[in-house]
């Protein structure tokens, strides 16, 4: 089997390419670099332009399914030229794929395509699941919203599609836990705003194979990509200060500080998403990675090699 991934060269994508190594599964990426392109058998890197429409059509060949990933970092200031490049690149993305897919001819049945649980209106009690139809007012939201849409297109040329709302991805190649170290391991973290915010994390190993999952079971629809046991902000950093042997004893960071020096990317941050991860596990999916702690642990004391 062959799989299309766009954005396997980032910090998810590169965690699943690795398990569909593992698996014995071929990948094709389409990458934004010509210096990240290789021809291995097995991983094999084809030039795409998305914002010009240019792409190698060859990336299609031998191809079952495709795995979405692709989309300028979100983790800059959002400017206006910058809000234009982070929702343009995951629009422009799945179109220039889609105008592939309805121009040449091809045997791909599937597409899963990444979302964020962003998407979801912030609230410190209620239990978000997949069938909620209301979103959020932030522009993430509107980000997420608009890049599910485009994907659902895909069924448009018959394919199954599924959309993957990720969670606060937990690696230890960097990402959102690389931030939160920095600060602990100088003695100086301390939750953020009031510090009761939901955070649904997710360690990437059970991330990775939750797309594989979906890829193995031909599974569509939303599926959350969270681990099941979602914490408070100032939970996630007093057990990571725990694990990496550090204390906290700073008073919380204020919100109204978070939102001068980060302005609406604050909401980042401060927002609360408590998200289920029922739906995932009711297809036969289990967690590897069930406790923050021992999620932090295996992060921690791996070797970055
Ligand atoms: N990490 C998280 O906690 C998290 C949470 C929710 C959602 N997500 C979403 O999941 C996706 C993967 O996340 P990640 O953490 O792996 O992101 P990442 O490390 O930033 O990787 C994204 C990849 O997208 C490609 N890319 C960058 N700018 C692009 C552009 N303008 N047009 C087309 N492709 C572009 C890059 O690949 P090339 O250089 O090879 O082109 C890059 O490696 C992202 O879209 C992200 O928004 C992530």
């Amino acid at each position: 089997m062959r799989v299309l991934i766009t954005g396997a060269t980032g910090l998810i994508g590169s965690r699943i390419t690795q398990l569909c190594h593992e698996k014995g599964i071929h990948v094709n990426y389409l990458t934004t670099s010509k210096d990240k392109l290789e021809q291995k058998e097995n991983y094999k890197g084809y030039y795409w332009n998305p914002s010009t429409g240019e792409i190698d059509a060859a990336c299609l060949d031998g191809v079952g399914a495709i795995i979405n990933l692709a989309g300028e970092n979100v983790f800059q200031p959002w400017t206006k030229s910058a809000r234009n490049r982070i929702l343009r690149s995951r629009i422009n993305s799945l179109n220039v794929l889609h105008k592939l897919l309805s121009e040449q001819e091809h045997e791909v049945g599937q597409l899963i395509s990444a979302s964020a649980i962003g998407i979801y209106p912030s609230s410190l009690r209620k239990m978000h699941y997949e069938d909620e139809t209301e979103i959020d007012d932030s522009f993430l939201a509107e980000v997420a919203d608009k890049w599910e849409k485009a994907a659902d297109r895909f069924t448009d040329l018959n394919l199954r599609v599924a959309k993957v709302r990720i969670g606060l991805v937990l690696s230890e190649k960097g990402g959102a836990l690389a931030q939160m170290k920095r600060p602990v391991k100088y003695n100086v973290g301390a939750p953020l705003g009031s510090g009761d915010q939901w955070q649904s994390w997710i360690h990437i190993e059970d991330l990775a194979r939750i797309f594989l999952h979906i890829l193995e079971n031909g599974l569509t629809g939303v599926y959350n990509g969270v681990a099941p046991k979602p914490v408070t902000n100032k939970e996630l950093t007093e057990r990571l200060a725990g694990v990496m042997g550090k204390k906290t004893w700073l008073p919380n960071v204020p919100a109204g500080i978070l939102k001068v020096v980060m302005g609406d990317m604050s909401s980042v941050v401060l927002g609360s998403q408590l998200v289920s991860s029922k739906k995932i596990e009711e297809t036969g999916f289990t967690f590897y990675y069930v406790s923050l702690t021992r999620a932090l642990e295996d992060l921690l004391h791996k070797k970055t090699g």
